[in-house]
């Protein structure tokens, strides 16, 4: 049996995969595996929630080609193996979903051929998974998912596992538009071919962003880590990251009191985070979010954590 954890950037994605740092957090949904010995490899992927994996040809073939990229850093010796995998997050959703699976696939592995990867390694390994999906990831995601917790991450570096003063009292609410990080990072990579000048300038206010955000999560100053997630969501907004339906999240949450609100992840669609006053408060925004939103939960960020959802219908 294998599991992994899905993730949210608190700040800093896409500066991220230009060296910036990063702050992430796992989430308590993830991917879950087992694999077991088989006549053929195989891969059946089964989901638990609503749009969790689009069921279609194109994605069929990238998880196959995904599994296939794993399975080679197996030795050929291996016998074959059949793994099925459970998710509980919803796809394109900038939750970490690929990266989980990826991470779970190879613990699943690891178990069944009896490889011993530290939690680094093995989120190291699996961005031969990754890459499918992403073409060029930070690995923010995979690190998270295979370490868990908090983690300030600088692409290339060690990661640092950050200890909120007090647990992050999150919601997460996904716009039910599935975003491609593929397309999110090439628009990213194109601006900045058109004027380097600019997007390294946002790049600095975001990587400011990150440094006091980090700081401000240590000492457990919910209302300046809200200011700066707020800050975080203007720039990668300058970025032409955002959309109406993920503005009109972001605006419900602050309409409801979150301290802060912005777009986690690649951006285009996928989710927004929000940060509540306390886990009451967290339920109360939810509970909004969920009338626009078919995908909202509660998660707290930086501690063991009960997770509840809303399903809009
Ligand atoms: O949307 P997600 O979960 O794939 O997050 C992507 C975060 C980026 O910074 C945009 C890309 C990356 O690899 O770090």
């Amino acid at each position: 049996m294998g599991s992994a954890s899905g993730k949210a950037i608190l700040f800093g994605e896409h500066a991220v995969v230009y060296g910036r740092p990063a702050i992430a957090t796992a989430i308590d949904r993830g991917v879950h595996t087992e694999a077991r010995p088989a006549e053929r490899d195989l891969l059946s992927v089964r989901g638990e929630t609503e749009q969790t994996i689009p069921d279609d040809a194109e994605t069929d073939e990238r998880l196959n080609q995904a599994f296939d990229r794993v399975l080679a850093l197996y030795p050929d010796t291996r016998s074959a193996a059949r793994v099925d995998l459970r998710v509980e997050l919803p796809g394109g959703a900038g939750l970490g979903c690929s990266a989980a699976m990826g991470v779970a696939v190879i613990a699943a592995l690891d178990e069944l051929y009896g490889v011993v990867r530290s939690a680094g390694q093995r989120a190291e390994a699996s961005l031969a998974w990754e890459r499918v999906f992403h073409g060029n990831p930070s690995g923010i995601d995979s690190m998270v998912s295979a370490l868990g917790g908090m983690l300030f991450f600088r692409k290339g570096k060690t990661a640092i596992s950050i200890n909120p003063k007090v647990t992050l009292p999150v919601v997460i609410a996904h716009t039910g538009i599935a975003s491609s990080t593929r397309e999110m990072i090439d628009s990213v990579a194109r601006q900045r071919t058109q004027d380097a000048e600019r997007v390294e300038r946002v790049f600095d206010g975001i990587e400011s962003i990150v440094s006091n955000g980090r700081l401000a999560i240590e000492a457990g100053d919910l209302r300046a880590v809200g200011q700066l997630m707020d800050l975080n969501h203007s720039l990668l907004s300058s970025l032409m990251l955002s959309t109406v339906e993920i503005e009109e999240l972001v605006g419900t949450a602050r309409a409801h009191g979150a301290l802060g609100a912005k777009l986690t992840g690649a951006g285009g669609g996928g989710s927004i985070v929000a940060l509540a006053r306390d886990e009451a408060h967290a339920h109360t925004i939810c509970d909004a979010l969920a009338q626009k939103s078919r995908f909202a939960f509660v998660t707290a960020a930086g501690a063991p954590s009960t997770t509840s959802e809303r399903v809009s219908v």
